[in-house]
């Protein structure tokens, strides 16, 4: 049985599988719609979400299975005092995969332990989101048609944003990424991660608190939310929230076929106006989630259209 609690759990090979798949799937609806028949997909999210949680719902939907879950801690028995470990040994009795959001770094792990499902980790505390890293893969793909030569600019929360750090850990795999990490000090990438991936492969990386100043190189722009909840001082976020705002004029030193994406939600990072610009590709972005959701899930139940 394979889980997915890290994009590192995939090979290279399986990561261009399920690209292929999610293109199929784009260009041939039709083809997936009865692969999960009486197949039954639980979310279980104990901390909000919008689309991880729907484009999962919508995913199996599409492919014809169902879907159950609860989309907050406080409308299940975890409120109750229920442990993770518990619920998910009731819930592998009433499906046959499951996607889990937690606030606490390491819960998918600890639910994989006792699981007789797949586990997907769709976002665990500040560590990783694998199955957004698999979106962004999707979308950098179809945007440039290939994970070689380019320069990637990281820009806001890197300390907090687990979305950064998965798509790290899956980018370093690829040859000829230059990495540009914009932020400022007190939210820098974690120093597990410039140790165990960027400076233990030899990846060419660069630290900076100008997103100005690296504009004029990036190829693809990858803009962040300030993590609100993930801070212990309030006053810290409001005092870091706007150091970074994408607007019209920083986009004007910008190259012209930049890509600019984000996991969404934004706050206030990009400006409404960046939204027409044909270089903003995050709300296709976020479509894309639905597809590659739709192929793992397959994958993981060892289906195929
Ligand atoms: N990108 C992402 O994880 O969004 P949600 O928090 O809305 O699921």
């Amino acid at each position: 049985m394979r889980n997915l609690l890290n994009i590192t759990d995939l090979t290279t090979g399986e990561i261009d599988e399920l690209i292929t798949v999610a293109e199929d799937i784009i260009a041939n609806p039709e083809k997936y719609q009865d692969v999960c028949r009486r197949k039954k997909l639980a979310t279980l999210f104990f901390e909000p979400s919008t689309r991880t949680r729907l484009s999962f719902e919508a995913a199996m939907l599409d492919l014809g299975g169902n879907v159950l879950g609860f989309s907050e801690a406080s409308s299940s028995s975890t409120s109750k005092g229920e442990t993770v470990g518990d619920t998910i040994r009731v819930v592998c009795g009433y499906a046959d995969i499951i996607a889990m959001r937690h606030p606490k770094e390491g819960a998918p792990y600890a639910a994989a332990q006792v699981a007789t499902k797949p586990i997907i980790n769709a976002g665990d505390g500040g560590h990783n989101h694998p199955t957004q890293t698999l979106t962004d893969l999707l979308t950098i793909h179809r945007e440039r048609g290939s994970f070689e030569n380019f320069t990637i600019g990281f820009c806001g929360d890197l300390k907090f944003g687990r979305t950064v750090h998965s798509l790290v850990s899956a980018l370093a795999r690829y040859t000829g990424i230059h990495f540009v990490f914009i932020s400022p000090e007190e939210l820098k990438l974690p120093r597990y991660i410039i140790d165990n991936t960027l400076d233990k492969q030899h990846l060419s990386y660069e630290e900076t608190n100008s997103l100005e100043e690296a504009m004029p190189r990036l190829d693809m722009l990858y803009m962040t939310r300030v993590q609100r909840e993930r801070f212990f001082n309030e006053a810290d976020y409001i005092r870091l929230k706007d150091t970074y705002i994408l607007d019209p004029e920083k986009l004007e030193a910008a190259k012209p076929d930049l890509c600019i994406l984000h996991p969404l939600p934004r706050v206030n990072e990009i400006s409404v106006e960046v939204d027409n610009d044909p270089r903003a590709r995050y709300f296709a972005q976020a479509e894309n989630g639905k597809f590659i959701r739709m192929a793992l899930i397959m994958k993981l139940l060892g289906l195929k259209a």
